[in-house]
């Protein structure tokens, strides 16, 4: 089993579509370990994106983060970064496929409704940034 992490984000949230979300996860075959519904800081943001330091969008990107709820949610099953991706679509709405939840629900790359681990190693360290091993 592969651990991977979704974050619901704030423009899914306000626009009512967490429950839709998750459903497109669980009949996508996966399992949810752990969920919850946050708001985060500044610090949180600027850590959990640190990997995005130095980029043009990483400033605006913990704007966003931190200007309203979000959801963040532990998935497993077998191949799930890759799976999530998939179910997710490209980080760019406009590019993502038909019926892929940011085709569906996102309205620009920022605005992108949800966001997925982008592998293996992330997956592991991304779901130990929001849960603790006990909610497992
Ligand atoms: P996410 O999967 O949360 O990981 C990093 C986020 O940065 C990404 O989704 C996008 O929302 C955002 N992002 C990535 N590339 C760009 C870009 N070129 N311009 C603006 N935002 C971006």
């Amino acid at each position: 089993m592969e651990r991977t992490l979704l974050i619901i984000k704030p423009d899914a949230v306000a626009g009512r579509h967490i429950g839709d979300i998750l459903k497109m996860v669980v009949d996508a075959g996966f399992n949810i370990k752990a969920l919850r519904m946050t708001r985060l800081t500044r610090d949180q943001a600027a850590r959990f994106y640190a990997v995005h330091e130095g980029k043009p969008f990483y400033e605006p990107l913990q704007d966003y983060m931190t200007s309203g709820k979000i959801v963040p949610v532990a998935l497993e099953r077998e191949n799930a970064v890759a799976k999530l991706r998939e179910v997710l679509g490209a980080t760019d709405p406009a590019k993502a496929a038909p019926g892929t939840i940011r085709a569906l629900y996102g309205s620009s790359i920022e605005r992108n409704a949800a966001h997925g681990s982008d592998s293996v190693e992330n997956g592991l360290q991304e779901t130990a940034f929001f849960f603790g091993e006990s909610e497992f």
